[in-house]
């Protein structure tokens, strides 16, 4: 007998929809079909959709930060924030820091998530230090172990790359068969900005956005296709953030070149005028991040990149700061300064909601197009598909059951993160998740978390379909 049976739903995937009813035992996904016999549980999801459960394939917990700033999420609440936003896997950074080892920062980052977590996980590792120990000996026995992807950053005093360096990262990367992702942004040019307007007194967390325009992200988005293109390997460009990143992006597509891309909720609910807050003041501190959000052209031109394929996911870029903390973003200096404002803004909880509402619900992009973005390209661009990412049989039974048409606005007594604001605070939405079931078992429904820290498990990850597997 099935140990589930959800009937009644619309199932949707990255191909199509169907009506069917969806049969687990021990913990997968065995019979889709019209009539797939008794269960000892029964789920009626009349009404609902069933969709892939989400796949956040970036996103921050527990990261180290300079200066005594800490995140607000650790991986327990991190997970059941995800858990409530209709996430089943969630895949967090392992930062190495500069003079560590690779091998002994992931250990560090498994000791700090063991047990903890509400759903699966898989660390993608970031290299600030690629020295020949790392590239010769960690990076490929990491890669073998189930690693297979890492960040590396072209900004940032205490993470940045050169070129030299990235150039070897890529090689590494096409040996080994890894997915890198590139932070792309020019370190020298918002240096020279950042001091400009700090010599100007406009010292503002809105100064943010205007020590990062656009043609700082569009030169290192352009500098990072070309070494890609170089040393002929796939890479993928995170936190897109506007029309001119893209259109490097589509360039190096139009021109067969292996290049993925990721945007984030922020780029298409925010704006940079978000970061003035009320009065120029320091409630824009709640929207810093980078790249900065834009303006309505580049949100404009974000949809047309979801729609056409420019962009192959959706990630939150999850990364909180408590507002009102001086360990998160009032930490010391960042009321002299927008400089020292910690860089990121939660969202790992409102990432699905805001893409149905503002995308499904408002006609901009289909039903299946969502469940690509959000749940199968992450699988398979990082090395997780068909076990994860589709509502298909042999797959994990991760599933989330949607309400297409309730109506919620977002505030942060609905969040279940330790941050303590959302950047969507009054944001209105069509569309919210009702459960969210992880391999079989329901860890969240109508509100409430109830999966049990320790319930999410560890995936070792295979190789990205990137490279043609
Ligand atoms: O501002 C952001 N996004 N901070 C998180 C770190 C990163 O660059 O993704
Ligand atoms: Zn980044
Ligand atoms: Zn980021
Ligand atoms: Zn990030």
């Amino acid at each position: 007998m099935l140990d589930t049976a959800i009937r009644n739903a619309t199932i949707v995937t990255a191909a199509d929809r169907t009506k069917a009813e969806i049969g687990i035992k021990d913990g997968r996904i065995i019979a889709i079909a019209e009539d797939i016999g008794p269960a000892r549980e029964e789920i009626d999801a009349t009404g609902l959709l069933a969709l892939p459960g989400g796949i956040d394939a970036h996103v921050h917990l527990e990261q180290p930060q300079g200066g005594g700033v800490v995140m607000a999420d650790g991986f327990e609440s991190g997970t059941r924030s995800a858990a409530a936003g209709g996430n089943t896997t969630v895949l967090p950074f392992a930062l190495q820091q500069r003079g560590q080892s690779l091998r002994e920062a992931v250990e560090a980052y498994h000791a700090a998530a063991k047990g903890k977590c509400y759903v699966d996980t898989s660390f993608h590792l970031i290299i600030t230090d690629p020295t020949p120990q790392v590239l010769g000996q960690e990076l490929p026995a990491l890669v073998k172990a189930g690693y297979t992807s890492f960040k590396v950053f072209m900004t940032y005093d205490d993470m940045v790359l050169n070129d030299a360096q990235l150039i070897e990262v890529f090689d590494l990367a096409r040996r080994e068969k890894a997915m890198v992702m590139v932070h792309a942004e020019g370190y020298d040019a918002i240096r020279y900005m950042a001091r400009r307007l700090e010599e100007a007194g406009k010292t503002a967390p809105y100064y943010h956005a205007e020590s990062r325009p656009q043609s700082v992200e569009r030169e290192a988005t352009h500098r990072a296709i070309s070494h890609a293109e170089l040393t002929n390997v796939p890479i993928t460009i995170v936190h897109v953030s506007g029309r001119e990143p893209m259109e490097q992006i589509q360039w190096a597509k139009k021109h067969g070149l292996n290049i993925f891309a990721e945007t984030c909720p922020q780029y298409i609910a925010l704006t940079a005028e978000d970061l003035k807050g009320l009065d120029m003041d320091f409630e824009g501190a709640k929207y810093v991040c980078s790249p900065p959000p834009r303006d309505l052209d580049s949100q404009k031109a974000i949809w047309e990149g979801l729609r056409d394929g420019t962009f192959d996911i959706f990630s939150s870029d999850h990364c909180p700061f408590r507002f009102d903390d001086p360990k998160g973003k009032n930490v010391q200096g960042a009321r002299s300064s927008f400089r020292w404002v910690p860089n990121g803004i939660p969202g790992i909880e409102t990432r699905l909601p805001i893409l149905f509402s503002e995308g499904v619900s408002k006609g901009r992009i289909s039903l299946e197009r969502f469940v690509a973005l959000t749940a199968t390209n992450p699988a398979k661009l990082f090395g997780l598909y068909p076990r994860k990412g589709s509502i298909a049989v042999g797959a994990d039974a991760d599933i989330t059951l949607w309400d297409p048409s309730r109506e919620v606005v977002i505030s942060q007594a609905l969040m279940h993160h330790d941050c303590d604001y959302t950047p969507y605070e009054g944001f209105e939405v069509t569309g919210w998740p009702v459960r969210t079931i992880l391999r079989g078992q329901t860890i969240f429904c109508e509100g409430d978390v109830i999966g049990a820290p320790g319930t999410g498990a560890y995936l070792e990850r295979g190789t990205s379909q990137a490279f043609g597997g």
